[in-house]
């Protein structure tokens, strides 16, 4: 049975793409020290699957930590890292939190899986990469242009980093994985988005204001060059978005890849905008949301979607998930969460 270690297991994508790896037949262990995740994924885990995931609690940001974790917990077949924060909102207010977390954590989990002769490594990386694109939908191939906020400097500089330590190891593998948005919620309403700090993503808080959590939404900006004057984006529904992990997970150990690095673009070529996915949301559930038009929210890109006939064509990935699809297993976890 291939090991596979997961870097941040306990939150979003993390938790959802462990639940697909065992559906799948692999062994995980999790790395993840509980800053912006929830202790009881691991319980949901358990329902979901059988399984009791163990999950190592330390600071990947702790070289020592790291380097330690990797000798009395591995050999591990391959790495999927996701320990990182990820809101563009919030790393504008908060820049050196982001730098000091998402590149400090993944210089050690690189550095502890050379070490370690890891040789198969998926990154976590983000469409924010792009930066404000001049041309939509975005490929692959699309230049890198400067990021719009220091989440997206860090994805950047993270993908970086490994294309350079696959230039000094042959044999090392590298999967980098451009999420667009990722929203939804596992089917079974067991499993969802259940960040410890306050949510600053469009879904969530649709459905916070919906159950009461929060009092209004307001959408940054209806003065875009879109449609509607709200912002475009292309959003992928967890499940699908952990389904293509384990494809490219597959796709490292089955050694298929010619090249040492290789990108994947991970939207599903639906650009939706802001008021558009709370129409969907109203839609779904039948519910009317209470929200206001406001100010544009520093470090927001106008428009930004992507086709994935690449991620098709290599990972045989189809997503089958749409807006509406996220909207309702959304709405049922925020009735259900813990
Ligand atoms: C979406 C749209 C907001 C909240 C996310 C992830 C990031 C990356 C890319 C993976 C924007 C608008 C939001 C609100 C609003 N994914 N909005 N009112 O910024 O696109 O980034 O996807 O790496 O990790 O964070 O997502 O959900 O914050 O915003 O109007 O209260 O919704 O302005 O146009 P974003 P988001």
């Amino acid at each position: 049975m291939k090991k596979v270690l997961i870097t941040g297991g306990c939150g979003f994508i993390g938790s959802h793409t462990i639940v697909d790896l065992i559906e799948k037949g692999y062994s995980v262990l999790s790395i993840d020290d509980f800053s912006n995740s929830h202790r009881q994924v691991l319980n949901a885990i358990k329902k979901i699957t059988g399984q009791r995931v163990q999950n190592i609690e330390i600071d990947l940001k702790d070289a020592q930590a790291t380097a330690e974790a990797f000798e009395k917990f591995g050999p591990f077949d391959g790495i999927i890292h996701f320990a990182a924060y990820k809101s563009v909102g919030e790393s504008v207010d908060d820049p050196f939190r982001y730098y000091r977390n998402n590149i400090y954590s993944l210089i050690n989990v690189a550095e502890a899986a050379v070490k370690r002769g890891v040789d198969r490594f998926i990154f976590s990386s983000s469409c924010t990469v792009y930066g404000d694109p001049k041309e939509i939908p975005v490929t692959e191939d699309s230049p890198l242009l400067s990021a719009s906020s220091p989440y997206g400097l860090t994805k950047q500089v993270g993908e970086k980093i490994l294309m350079d330590l696959a230039s000094t190891k042959p044999g090392f593998k590298a999967v980098l994985l451009r999420y667009f948005n990722p929203a939804g919620a596992h089917r079974s309403a067991l499993l969802g988005e259940a960040s410890l700090r306050p949510s600053t993503n469009l879904v969530p808080i649709i459905c916070e204001v919906a159950s009461g959590k929060r009092q209004k939404l307001t959408v940054y900006g209806t003065d875009y060059p879109t449609r509607d004057g709200s912002c475009v984006r292309d959003y992928i529904h967890i499940e699908d978005l952990a389904k293509a992990h384990t494809g490219a997970l597959e796709y490292l150990l089955d050694n298929k890849p010619s090249n040492q690095v290789e990108v994947f673009n991970l939207g599903i070529g639906e650009g939706i905008t802001v008021l558009e996915a709370t129409k969907a949301f109203e839609r779904v559930t039948g519910l009317k949301l209470n929200y206001e038009i406001g100010t544009r929210r520093p470090g927001d890109v106008p428009a930004i979607f992507s086709h994935y006939k690449k991620a098709k064509r290599v990972l045989n990935w189809n997503p089958k998930l749409n807006i509406d699809d996220i909207m309702r297993t959304a709405w049922n976890w925020e009735q259900k969460r813990f």
